[in-house]
């Protein structure tokens, strides 16, 4: 008897009235008074369950076995696959025997029954969502993504770096980050080695980017990125937020803004058209439960090129339409999210590159542009969810890196390594970070990033 997933099934590689064994969970169950039981079961290998009849006269026990089973049950059937008389599915499983594994304690306080749950409410259980359609739909569509940014960036000849995530440095030279401590004391010899906090005779931290020490590894294999998990003590309580969350970061030496402005368009586009082509049951679902709009939605992104324009313009059109009012006498003006959320949302209504911002507001390794006022900065906001990417030119003039690092009041000795690639053979270069949950979001429509990553780690949250 073979073994098989239910996605193998679907994809026509199971012959009819053939012994088959598939192993999954029940997701709904109905008895009818004539004997005969309907189950609803998913493997996880597929968007969709299976539906297995089971008939009082070929199953044993089935009072005692069957009548007892319920949503959330384990099991194993045995069978043959069939053509299905009913008209809900084109095939069936007519189950010859069944071992029943798990049995739901309580089937009444079960959190995930079978009615409809808010994301809200799925989150206190996010140890038990992954049950649920909507969890399993981003998680196919996650799986995906990370695995077409693999071979996109690995087709173009990009190296992945593991960057550490323990680190001494705040790459982007501000914003709280957690700490690393060392809690034990640890006996060598009979002597103490290390004291708490001074594992590694430092202060450390989790890193909240990859990318100075990725810069390291540009500067001599060109093309490289990392993908990987990264920190963030931010205490926004907001759908955009997470303190843990992943970051793809791309860097490329001898480039310049354009480069990579063209480079990440090309690469969001190419990713929308992965959902479209490979996930279509995934994308169905959420047409019919978060974004009626989602085909059209996605399809107009790859129509267009994405809107470029500068910083200061941004500001221009936001006087102009008196959503910022300017009694502001400093040297700028910082645009605050709300603002962004009405040029993208409500002005340009599609995703926009804002470029050249205010050297105050970014960060110190942002290369310096001629008008020495702005950097070569570039955010990417797309209609709902805002920013999903920032990138820039890197300073690769010493002096002019020197002088940021102290204009930021950060202490030169702590950057001497990330110095010694401009001193050693320096090179023009960029790059840019994707938040990869917020990207997902935008693709889905599930607003809040929460119910991308699968624990979400925010102010006040660290349950599982
Ligand atoms: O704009 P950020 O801070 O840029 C960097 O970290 C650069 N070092 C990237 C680079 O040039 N290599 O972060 C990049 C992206 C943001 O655009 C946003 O999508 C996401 O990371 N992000 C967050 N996502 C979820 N929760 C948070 N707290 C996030 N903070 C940033
Ligand atoms: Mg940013």
């Amino acid at each position: 008897m073979k073994k098989i997933n239910i996605l193998d099934i679907y994809h026509n590689k199971i012959n009819f009235n053939k012994d088959i064994i598939i192993s999954g969970w029940v997701r709904s169950c109905r008895n009818s008074k004539l004997g005969i039981s309907f189950l609803q079961i998913y493997d996880g290998s597929c968007f969709h369950s299976i539906q297995v009849i089971i008939k009082k006269n070929i199953i044993k026990n089935y009072k005692k076995k069957i009548l007892k089973l319920n949503v959330g049950c384990s099991i194993i059937v045995h069978g043959i696959l069939i053509k299905s008389i009913g008209k809900k599915q084109l095939f069936e499983i007519l189950s010859n025997k069944i071992y029943i594994i798990g049995l739901v304690n309580n089937p009444n306080k079960y959190p995930i029954s079978p009615k409809k749950h808010t994301l809200k409410y799925l989150r206190i259980y996010s140890h038990l969502r992954p049950r649920t359609n909507i969890i399993g739909v981003v998680t196919r569509i996650r799986n995906i993504l990370f695995k077409k940014i693999h071979s996109f960036l690995f087709k173009l000849g990009y190296y992945w770096i593991p960057t550490p995530i323990i680190t001494c440095l705040n790459a982007e030279g501000g914003g709280d980050m957690f700490n690393v401590f060392f809690n034990k004391y640890h006996k060598k010899n009979n002597k103490k080695l290390y004291k708490k906090n001074d594992f590694f005779g430092k202060k450390t931290y989790l890193t909240v980017s990859g990318q100075l020490t990725l810069e390291s590894y540009a500067c001599s294999l060109s093309k490289v990125y990392s993908f990987g998990p990264v920190f963030r003590a931010e205490n926004s309580n907001t759908r955009r937020h997470l303190a843990e969350f992943w970051m793809l970061e791309v860097e490329k030496s001898f480039s310049n803004l354009y480069d990579i402005i063209i480079l990440s368009e090309k690469f969001i586009k190419f990713l929308i058209k992965v959902v479209l082509k490979k996930c279509c049951y995934e994308l169905d679902f959420l047409k019919s439960n978060i974004d009626l709009d989602i085909y059209n939605r996605l399809n107009k992104i790859l129509l267009k090129k994405f809107i470029i324009i500068s910083y200061d313009e941004a500001v221009k059109i936001l006087l102009n339409k008196k959503i910022i009012i300017n009694n502001n006498k400093s040297k700028f003006i910082n645009i605050t999210s709300d603002q962004e959320k009405y040029l993208v949302n409500n002005y340009f209504k599609f995703p926009i590159f804002i470029i050249n911002s205010p050297k105050e507001i970014k960060s110190f390794y942002m290369r310096i542009n001629k008008d020495k006022k702005t950097v070569a900065s570039v955010d990417l906001l797309v209609p709902g969810t805002g920013e999903i990417l920032g990138g820039s030119e890197r300073e690769e003039r010493l002096n002019k890196l020197d002088k940021s690092i102290s204009f930021f009041n950060l202490k030169i000795e702590d950057y001497y390594w990330y110095r010694d690639l401009r001193k050693y053979g320096t090179v023009p270069h960029s790059g840019f970070g994707i938040g990869f949950e917020r990207l997902i979001s935008y693709i889905t429509g599930i607003k809040n990033v929460k119910d991308i990553i699968p624990f979400p780690r925010t102010v006040n949250n660290i349950n599982f």
